[in-house]
C-alpha cells in the first residue's frame, strides 16, 4: 500500500498530536451540554475512534452511512443515505465528525438531513479540508489540517474502498487513479 503513495502528508504522531488539541477544545466547548456524536461512515471511522477516546464527556454515539463517490475520484454531487430515518437528536447538541471536506455536498446534505430532527445545535468536525472553491459552502467548526486539492488516502480515507487501514495520510500516485 505504501508504494502506492506519492508522498506522506501526515504521519501517525502528527495526526495524534492534532487530535489531542481538537479533543481538548471539544471537551471544553461541550462540558455542560448533552452531546450526541453522529459519525459519517465509512471515512470517519479511524478519526472518530481516535478522537472520541480523547473526549471524557458522557456523550452518545450514532452513525450515518452515506455514499457520494461510487469509486470515482470526483464527486457526483449525489449523496445517498443508506438508512431511511435520521438518528434521534431532538434537543441535543450534535457534533458530526467526517474525514474530509471536498466539494461540500456530503456535509451540506447531512446537515440538512439532521436539521429535520430538530437538534439544539449542529457543529461539524473534519480531519482534512481541501483548499478549493466548494460547490456547497460548509464551515468546519473544528478542523485538523488544511490540504491542497489533491487526492489523499489512508487513516479512513479510501480510493475505491482501499487504503482505509493505512495508519497515515498520503497523496495517492496519480497514475493509480483511473477515470471510470
Ligand atoms: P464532498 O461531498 O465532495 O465534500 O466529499 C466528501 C467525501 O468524498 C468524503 O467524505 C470522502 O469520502 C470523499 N473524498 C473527498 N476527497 C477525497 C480524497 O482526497 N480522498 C479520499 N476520499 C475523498
Ligand atoms: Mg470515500
Amino acid at each position: 500500500m505504501q508504494d502506492d503513495l506519492e508522498r506522506v502528508l501526515f504521519d501517525e504522531p502528527t495526526i495524534h498530536r492534532r487530535l489531542d488539541e481538537i479533543a481538548a477544545q471539544i471537551s471544553k466547548d461541550y462540558q455542560d451540554k448533552d452531546l450526541t456524536v453522529i459519525a459519517v461512515l465509512n471515512g470517519s471511522l479511524m478519526f472518530m475512534a481516535d478522537l472520541l477516546r480523547r473526549i471524557p464527556l458522557p456523550l452518545k454515539l450514532d452513525c450515518l452511512s452515506v455514499a457520494s463517490y461510487h469509486g470515482k475520484p470526483q464527486t457526483t454531487g449525489e449523496v445517498i443515505f443508506k438508512q431511511i430515518a435520521p438518528p434521534d437528536v431532538k434537543d441535543r447538541h450534535v457534533l458530526i465528525p467526517d474525514d474530509i471536506l471536498d466539494s461540500g455536498h456530503t456535509l451540506a446534505a447531512i446537515r440538512e438531513k439532521l436539521q429535520t430532527a430538530q437538534p439544539r445545535s449542529i457543529r461539524v468536525c473534519v480531519l482534512l479540508s481541501k483548499k478549493k472553491q466548494r460547490a456547497r459552502e460548509v464551515d468546519a467548526d473544528y478542523l485538523g489540517f488544511k490540504i491542497e486539492d489533491e487526492f489523499v488516502v489512508g487513516y479512513g480515507l479510501d480510493y475505491d474502498e482501499r487504503y482505509r487501514n493505512l495508519p497515515w495520510i498520503g497523496v495517492l500516485r496519480k497514475e493509480l487513479i483511473t477515470s471510470k
